[in-house]
């Protein structure tokens, strides 16, 4: 087993394992190692089940449930529970209606964001299996925060080391305009704090925990904290930070919401893209 890495900074491509196969303790504590020091692992060639998934993904922690984060009733669920559904499909196998609420919701995922920010308790890893893959667009594009982080002055490294956000999936999709939800929606969105500035507790590096579902910064005036927040995006979301990662079928992807951020690529909604992933839930701050 073996990884090479993909990008300057970050992400790296692992060869010479099947994960489709229950793994070992070395090849787990392995993978823990490249995570920790290229934040996204990329594998080839994965035909996993969903069981083998779900398999292979609580070998780094129990999963984190679907529940509240989305507008996707129980009846409509098309898969599992613990499995978050990434495709553009319902729950019979079809793309959704252009205007489908679940799918306007989803378009949530074209902008930058580090998974469950907006839970009290954010992802450790989410883990994306591409089970049927688009060849144009649809690709999945990640920074680095940490190498993001390192560029800032030290200026502004000071002015932002404990600064607090607010998060919310009511900030990342009132962003586009999505604002009809529920009182029970809206109960269920209700934001949660996280510092802005975060230590990863494995590698020790810096990185900016930022995401689209950050709403305002605590004690600040809102839209100065979201102007600010602007900026730090912008700086943070450089070409020179990215990786994009275009999708061939069975390619399953890691990454750590601790240290990147992430978003979707557009493509042709009329074609099946089926993307399941797991997540790996984080541990309380
Ligand atoms: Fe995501």
């Amino acid at each position: 087993m073996r990884i090479d890495p993909i990008n300057t900074t970050f992400a790296g491509e692992v060869s010479g394992i099947d994960i489709t196969r229950p793994i070992s303790d070395a090849e787990v504590a392995f993978i823990e190692a490249g995570m920790a020091r290229h934040a996204v692992l990329v594998f080839h060639d994965q035909a996993l089940t969903d069981d083998a998934q779900r398999d292979f993904s609580r070998r780094f922690g129990p999963l984190e449930a679907a529940s509240g984060g989305h507008v996707t009733t129980a009846a409509d669920r098309r898969l599992p529970v613990d499995m978050q559904d990434a495709s553009n499909l319902d729950q019979h196998q079809r793309p959704l209606a252009r205007d489908d609420r679940r799918r306007m919701f989803n378009l949530g995922n074209r902008l930058w964001h580090s998974d469950s920010s907006y839970r009290p308790v954010t992802a450790r890893y989410s883990l994306l299996s591409g089970r049927i893959v688009v060849n144009d667009g649809g690709r999945t594009e990640f920074a680095d925060m940490r190498a993001a982080y390192d560029a800032l002055d030290d200026a502004t490294k000071t002015e932002i080391e404990d600064l607090v956000c607010e998060h919310s999936l009511m900030f990342s999709r009132g962003a586009l305009g999505f604002t009809e939800l529920t009182e029970a929606e809206r109960a269920m969105f209700e934001p949660v704090r996280h510092r802005l500035v975060r230590t990863h507790p494995v590698s020790g590096r810096k990185s900016l925990f930022l995401s689209a579902h950050a709403g305002t910064i605590v004690g600040w005036p809102v839209p100065e904290a979201r102007a600010f927040l602007r900026d730090l995006n912008e700086h943070a979301t450089q070409r020179r930070f990215v990786y994009s990662h275009a999708w061939k079928p069975n390619d399953f992807v890691i990454w750590d919401n601790r240290a990147t951020m992430h978003r979707v690529t557009r493509f042709d909604e009329s074609q099946i893209r089926d993307m399941r992933r797991t997540t790996v839930a984080g541990i309380a701050a």
